[in-house]
């Protein structure tokens, strides 16, 4: 991967696949296919005109150099769902740290019971396991740093994109969902067995159902963004944010604080919340010190401890 680009002879990749030059050829016929920017042919050597924008465990792991997440990176070309699949992992064993990422799900999971639209190779469909010394009612504030990590990588790859965070983490451009966060875990009463961040960014989608109120950053900025350099950045901030949260005594409070003031829905916004079924109805009045979300109705503060916050004009 480090000289990805060079020209190499059909010669040396016959002896690098114990095959012979027409099976090179043969196999970057198949490759065309696939849509690899392949150049050359059998008698000059072969070049791959750019790198393809897969999240392969050799594309992303330099970009990830002394992370937590450098070391244990999976990837699936399909598979049902990352999460399921983390959990699993989690449970067998695998240890903090644990990336999977694949290029399409066929049952990606969203909040609820809802699911994720999950086109190959269009979004950035990803899961990491952590293992935090921390109590199960912390969990909150983790999964909104993880929203935080989302904004900042979409700022370091694109500083004109403005994302604005909804609690408890969906990352909204111009009103519309651009990515979700499924934050599960397995716990004991005080003690958390592990977690599993499951993100899911809206990267090069060309479009969605009207009734979704989803959107991509292509959509947004009218250009195809990298899905490697994206990954890479939301891998490295998340780092940051989860190491920060572990380490530093004062990290929760700062946590909520950036929170409050990168989210336009903390504070002074008219808001319709579905908790299981119960609707509240108020303007947002910011976060509590766990980080739920304080809304003022007509009956006084209330406090929001789950479901989904709506706008409401
Ligand atoms: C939401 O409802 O907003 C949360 C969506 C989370 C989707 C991601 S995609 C990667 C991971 N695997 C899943 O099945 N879900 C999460």
């Amino acid at each position: 991967m480090e000289n990805a680009t060079v020209v190499v002879s059909g010669t040396k990749i016959a002896q690098e696949i114990s095959g012979n030059r027409s099976e090179v050829w043969r196999l970057m016929q198949q490759l065309r296919g696939l849509g690899v920017d392949v150049a050359g042919h059998q008698a000059t050597g072969y070049q791959l005109r750019s790198v393809p924008d897969l999240l392969l465990p050799e594309i992303l792991r330099p970009l990830l150099r002394g992370t937590i997440f450098e070391a244990h990176l999976h990837h699936f070309y399909k598979i049902g769902s990352t999460n399921t699949a983390a959990l699993a992992a989690a449970a067998d064993g695998a240890p903090e740290g644990t990336v999977f990422l694949a290029e399409e799900q066929t049952a990606g999971r969203g909040r609820g019971s809802n699911s994720w639209q999950s086109a190959r190779s269009a979004g950035i469909y990803c899961s990491v396991i952590l293992r935090p010394v921390l109590p199960p009612s912390d969990v909150l504030v983790l999964s909104l740093a993880a929203g935080l990590a989302v904004q900042a990588a979409i700022q370091q790859v694109d500083s004109g994109v403005n994302a604005d965070l909804k609690w408890p983490n969906d990352v909204l451009i111009d009103g519309k969902k651009v990515c979700g966060i499924l934050a599960e875990m397995n716990a004991e009463a005080t003690r958390v067995r592990h977690i599993v961040a499951g993100i899911g960014i809206n990267v090069n989608q060309a479009s969605f159902p009207k009734e979704l109120g989803a959107t991509s950053l292509r959509l947004v900025t009218g250009s195809e963004w990298s899905r490697v350099e994206l990954a890479g950045a939301l891998l490295k901030s998340l780092d940051r944010e989860y190491r920060t949260l572990v380490d530093d005594p004062d990290a929760r409070e700062s946590i909520l604080q950036r929170f409050a003031e990168r989210s336009s829905w903390t504070r002074g916004k008219q808001v319709r919340v579905d908790e299981n079924g119960v609707v509240i109805e108020g303007v947002t009045e910011g976060l509590d010190p766990r980080g739920f979300l304080q809304v003022r109705t007509g009956k006084g503060l209330q406090t929001i401890l789950s479901g989904t916050v709506r706008g409401k004009e």
